[in-house]
């Protein structure tokens, strides 16, 4: 992962690059560095732990000069310390990488025989002594990055900064998003355009084995042959300001108390009246025999979902696959298919990977994704944003029920397509769909009743969720946000696969938490409940009014939700899981936004 700036400035730049960097902490921030060159001087400041580390630090020891490198790290190579962290340095070179260089072994032994000493555990350090290697051979500051960079095996985003060299910066890129930022008489490079926000929003993104060499003139850019070559300029808009919490305590409780509102507008901008409209109203599906979803973690559970949805209403045959499987699986892909990949990020290496394995053999790439300029939304034949917004908190939350919209919405139009939904049936699940955000608004009243359970389940060592049909992706999605943020042990099972085994695992120590509006499963899912009491379990029941009063009272918790038609329960259902796990959190006393050992953004495979 980690997340990369330059800037070649007329401003004293380290005040400019922590700023970027905070907008890059999402990619990792296990340390942070940054580098500049100051009448000629190349120097690094660089501090383990979060980004405020490295501006405390940039206090007692500031670093002056108008060009410059940052990075925040995400540890692939190397614990998290500051020796390993970034910006690595050998003589004239510093270098900060977004990537994994995957022949670093290799170079490591060259660089060894020629006498290099290593002063770190990271594949990065390779790059900056490859570099100066070059270098002490008689080539320049160009020639021995661009003889470094054909070594290169693996994926990367680089930038280089070389002593002496106020006015040039080598960047390059293959496999890692790579933004230039164009300003007037000043020029960066980012991870991404928002990084660069601040700054600029006339925006070049290199292309796979493109590199770039910059001064404050401009950019040449060079693609893998070496051809100089032309990449479109776009003026993009991002948001410049900095998001804020508004005074709630995490981002996370923000994001979920958000939901509401960005779905209201979501839903407004892709359905008008009775009718879908936008982008997807565009989708034909008549033709489709084959739909094949992909992704990851919680936006893999949307996809889970979604195959509900899809098979269920428009009765397409629907493959849903981890990205990271799916990519180096080769499965074959029927004609006929339509590949959906999603991702809140639209930069995750394993589903990029993947939509690039399709491209070409299905008939059309669709992307669900929440960033509009992203990687997988350019690459892809149409892209769909979700609306949420800038999502901050690392575990999400609104991009989750943003993806289940628009994936509701694409079943809609496919079932439509296919003569499965009549006119009034779908005005129906819109009319469902639209009244969601006052449902929500109630449910979040429901906040103070889920903080009391959720402060008892912190309590536990492990934890069970259970979902049938439609419950059970949410079931999957609830254990992962339990798990990511509080630390405590969580699994899910479907309802009925209790007994195929993990029903081992019930005693009165474990909670097992059951997502269950009273609908057509309702019954099944309660016989298995009563399994798991029968043997101890503590049961935490989330249903509905009706649900509650025909499950009894034998339940360890009851969590009552207002009453919704079963085919957009997943949506409202979010909530809760989302609750549980962020005040279970709280009550642990763990770093919410910021989870140990994740990422926002996950740009290594
Ligand atoms: C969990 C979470 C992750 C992401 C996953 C995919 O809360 O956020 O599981 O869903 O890393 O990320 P995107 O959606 O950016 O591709």
């Amino acid at each position: 992962m980690c997340g990369i700036v330059g800037v070649l400035g007329n401003h004293e730049v380290a005040p400019i690059l922590v700023e970027a960097l905070r907008r890059l902490e999402y990619r990792g921030y296990d340390s942070a560095g940054i580098a500049t060159v100051n009448g000629g001087t190349l120097d690094r400041r660089r501090a383990v732990g979060k980004l405020v580390n490295l501006s405390d630090l940039l206090v007692h020891e500031p670093l002056a000069g108008k060009s410059g490198i940052g990075h925040t790290r995400w540890a692939t190579h190397g614990a998290p310390s500051t020796k390993n962290a970034h910006p690595h340095r050998a003589g004239p070179v510093a270098v900060v990488h977004n990537g994994i260089i995957e022949n670093y072994r290799e170079l490591r032994e060259e660089l060894a025989q020629h006498g290099c000493q290593f002063a770190t555990e990271t594949d990065t350090e390779t790059v900056a002594l490859l570099t100066e290697h070059y270098i002490k051979q008689g080539m320049n500051h160009v020639q021995a990055a661009e003889k470094t960079l054909s070594r290169l095996e693996g994926a990367f985003a680089l930038a280089f900064l070389f002593e002496g060299e106020d006015d040039l910066m080598v960047a390059a890129r293959k496999g890692s998003p790579l933004a230039i930022g164009h300003g007037d008489g000043e020029m960066f490079v980012g991870s991404d355009a928002i990084a660069l926000a601040p700054m600029t929003n006339r925006i070049t993104y290199l292309e796979e084995g493109d590199r770039a060499i910059l001064t404050r003139q401009g950019a040449d850019i060079y693609n893998e042959a070496g051809t100089l070559v032309n990449r479109e300029l776009r003026t993009i808009q991002v948001d410049a300001t900095r998001i804020d919490k508004s005074g709630y305590k995490h981002f996370m409780a923000k994001e979920i108390a958000e939901q509401p509102a960005v779905l209201a507008d979501a839903l407004n901008r892709y359905v008008d009246q009775d009718s879908i409209s936008g982008p997807i109203a565009d989708l034909d599906f008549t033709d489709t025999t084959g739909i094949t979803l992909v992704a990851c973690g919680t936006a893999f559970y949307a996809c889970l979902t979604a195959k509900y949805w899809l098979e269920k209403l428009a009765r397409i045959p629907v493959e849903v696959d981890i990205a990271s499987e799916f990519r180096y699986r080769e499965p074959p892909i029927a004609k006929g298919t339509t590949a959906i990949f999603v991702s809140q990020s639209g930069e995750t290496a394993d589903t990029l990977a993947a939509l690039r394995y399709c491209a070409g053999k299905a008939d059309r790439i669709l992307s669900v994704v929440n960033v509009a300029e992203s990687s997988i939304a350019r690459e892809s034949d149409v892209a769909l944003p979700i609306h949420a917004g800038v999502e901050v908190g690392v575990a999400s939350t609104k991009a989750f029920t943003c993806q289940l919209n628009v994936l509701l919405l694409l079943a809609i139009k496919a079932a439509t397509d296919k003569g499965e939904l009549d006119q009034g049936s779908r005005a129906k699940l819109l009319e469902t769909m639209r009244a969601l955000p006052g449902i929500f608004n109630v449910a979040l009243d429901r906040d103070s009743v889920i903080e009391t359970a959720s402060a008892q389940i912190a309590e536990a060592r492990d934890v069970l969720f259970l979902g049938r049909g439609l419950m059970y992706p949410l079931a999957l999605e609830g254990a992962l946000k339990l798990k990511e943020i509080s630390y405590i042990h969580a699994e899910a099972y479907a309802s009925g696969e209790l007994k195929h085994g993990p029903i081992a695992l019930i005693d009165k120590s474990v909670p097992v938490i059951v997502f269950a509006p009273r609908d057509s499963l309702f019954d099944k899912t309660v016989s298995n409940m009563q399994e798991v009491m029968a043997r101890g379990g503590k049961v935490v029941l989330v249903t509905d009014a009706a649900g509650a009063q025909q499950a009894g009272s034998d339940t360890w918790k009851t969590i009552i939700l207002p009453e919704v038609d079963e085919v957009v329960a997943p949506l409202l259902y979010a909530l809760p899981a989302q609750l549980i796990a962020y005040h279970a959190a709280v009550a642990k006393g763990t770093d919410v936004d910021q989870p140990r050992n994740l990422a926002k953004s996950v740009t290594v495979e």
